[in-house]
Formats: structure tokens, sequence, C-alpha cells
């Protein structure tokens, strides 16, 4: 036997035996994972993990007017709607598939309260109505926050603090977002998404729904959102960039991963049907970390600076647009996330449906 021969045949020797007693190949060249991947058909019958249209939900921004389609500078596919442009849109992309919406909305007028969120006839109650009264069936959630509504584009009310410099007051903002979810269930919502980032409001929003009878209103967390520059491009397209100062004081420090998880178990307590974690692409390891400790729905925002760098690569030639898109959300699938918040779902959607 020559060299080569002897060492193939040591390699295939069973070293160690499993706990069941078999012995345990060692390792190449008995395993070749190559095997697996040789077609396509074996590619696809051996995918751990697949997107899928059922677990999409689309954002969309509501403005005032008719007949307006307003592209959004900074986010090349995605525009700002009248409420007679988004009900046929939506019902266009019901009709391809999609089941989600998320509803931000751009109001005609800001004040210091934010007054425009809690409006009975605020542009998101308006949407809402409009959408139900088109027989539109698809699950709507909406974003509760005042940042939008806001003229200092904070995402509550702002007084002086301790120390004398402006921040937002925690608990005179929580009563007033558990307005905005009532009204956004008067409306005609599924469920309400808070995404402001204040101590106790899924508490306080969970009471408040019941209180008025939408004890079958869900809650959409933003448990563990961070203070991130991804977000940058939607404060173009909604408007609601703060006036001054960042929102480091509400928003999490991208720095710290246990402080996410204090974040969830507090909302899990307080009453949230679903978590999220936003951003997506660089906060894997939260989403691993929050499916490994929680057995309810986990949702990613895979958010709009994560969009638009990809486009804007895409317009260039520097990468395949639809090749990084399912790379990317597969792998927020793969993290651990069961529903992804994407400003894709509707180019998704078509291309699981055949088309491109
Ligand atoms: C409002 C809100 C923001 C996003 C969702 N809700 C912006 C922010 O917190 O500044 C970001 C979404 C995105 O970037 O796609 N609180
Ligand atoms: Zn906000």
């Amino acid at each position: 036997m020559n060299a080569r021969a002897a060492a193939v045949r040591a390699a295939r020797e069973p070293r160690a035996k499993s706990e069941y007693g078999e012995p345990l190949m060692s390792g190449y060249p008995a395993t070749r994972l190559r095997r697996l991947r040789r077609t396509p058909v074996l590619r696809d019958l051996v995918r751990e993990t697949v997107l899928r249209v059922d677990d999409l939900i689309m954002p969309l921004f509501v403005c005032p007017g008719q007949g307006v389609m307003r592209p959004i500078a900074a986010m090349p596919g995605q525009f700002q709607f009248s409420v007679d442009r988004l009900v046929e849109h939506v019902q266009g992309w019901a009709a391809g598939g999609l089941k989600a919406f998320l509803l931000f909305g751009i109001p005609s007028t800001k004040d210091a309260a934010g007054s425009e969120a809690y409006a009975e006839s605020g542009i998101v109650q308006e949407a809402l109505r409009a959408l139900r009264r088109a027989g539109v069936t698809a699950c709507l959630i909406t974003d509760v926050c005042l940042c939008e509504y806001t003229d200092h584009g904070h995402c509550g009310v702002v007084r002086r603090g301790p120390s004398g410099a402006l921040s937002v007051d925690n608990d005179a903002s929580v009563q007033l977002l558990a307005r905005a979810a009532v009204s956004h269930a008067q409306a005609g919502a599924d469920m309400v998404a808070p995404s402001d980032m204040m101590d106790g409001r899924v508490g306080a929003i969970r009471a408040a729904l019941d209180e008025a009878g939408f004890d079958e209103i869900g809650i959409l967390a933003y448990a563990a959102k961070f203070a991130s520059a991804m977000y940058g491009p939607f404060r173009e397209a909604a408007g609601s960039a703060p006036q001054f100062g960042d929102r480091r004081g509400y928003q999490m420090d991208w720095a710290n991963g246990r402080e996410a998880i204090r974040e969830v178990a507090l909302d899990v307590a307080e009453g949230a049907d679903i978590v999220m974690v936003k951003p997506a692409l660089g906060y894997g390891d939260i989403i691993r970390a929050v499916r490994e400790r929680w057995d309810l729905p986990i949702a990613a925002y895979n958010v709009s600076g994560e969009y638009s760098m990809i486009k804007a690569a895409a317009a260039r030639g520097w990468l395949d647009e639809r090749a990084a898109v399912e790379e990317t959300l597969t792998g927020l699938r793969r993290a651990g996330a069961d529903l992804i918040v994407t400003y894709w779902a509707a180019d998704v959607a078509r291309w699981l449906a055949g088309g491109n």
C-alpha cells in the first residue's frame, strides 16, 4: 500500500463513537459537504431557511392631499402617498400576496405636543378608515410615535430636565402615545407598533387599549431600538428629523447587547405580542439572543439606511440588488427573526411569485 492510500484508509478509520455507539467518521474524505451542493435541486432540498411572503411587512408613508405619489429621494422606489393613492397601491400589493403593512403619517401641521398623532382626523386615522372602507382585510399595523407630529421632531413632548437642558418627558409622552394607539384602533388598526422608546409605554398602551374595549388589538413593540445612523433616509421620508440634539437620550446605545435583553424583558412583561429588533443588519446577535430567550414572535426592521445602501450600490452596478436582498433578508430569518419589516416587501412578494 502506498503512502497516499494508507493516509486515505487511516482517515476513514472510525476514531470515536457517537452517543449511540456508532462509529463516527473522522471527516474528509468520507465526509464531503460539496455533495449536497452539487445541483440546484439538491441545494433546494437541504435549504434550512426560507423567505415567505407571509412573514413580510411593508412600511408605507401617507401624506395629505389627493393624487399624491411623491418619490422619496433618499429611498429610490419608495413614495409618500395621499390616502387615495395609498388605497390603490395597498389593494394591488394585497392582490399580489402581501399581507401586512406598517403605516407612518406625515401630518399637515405639527405642534409641540404632536396633537395630529392622536387626532381623530389625523392622517393615519383617515388612511385606516379609507383602507377598511375599500374592503382591505390585510393586517394594518400603525407606527405609534410623536416625532412625525411634533414641531421639534422628538419622539415625545419636551421639557427642561434636572440640569436645565431640554429632554423628552417620559411619562407625559406615554400618555399621548396611549391616546394615539387607541385612536388607531378606533380607526381600524389590527396592531399598534410603538417606536418611541419611552419607558413603560407598552404597559400603558395595553391598559388604554383594554379600557377602550380593544383587548383584541395587538402590540408589536419596537423593543430593542438603537439610536442608529441607519434611520437617516427615513427622516427625509417622514419629515421627522429632530430639530435639536439627537435621540440618544431615549433610543439605545448600539454598543449594548445585554441592555437590549432588559428592554425586551420589560416589553414582554408589559404585554407586547411581538417584539422587534431595529435596525436589523448589524444586529443579528441581538435577534439570536432574543430568539433563544423568548418564544413569542420576533420581528426585525430592515431600516431605511439598509435599503438605501443596497439601492445606491445597485444603481451603480456594484452589486446585484435582488441577490443582495434575498441574502440579507434570509440572514435575518436565519438569525431568528420570524417577521421582517422591509421596504422590499412588495419586490420580494413579486420575486417569490416568480416575477422579476
Ligand atoms: C419613528 C421611527 C423611526 C423609524 C421607525 N419609526 C425613525 C427614528 O426613530 O428616528 C426608522 C425606520 C427606518 O429608518 O426605516 N420613531
Ligand atoms: Zn419617533
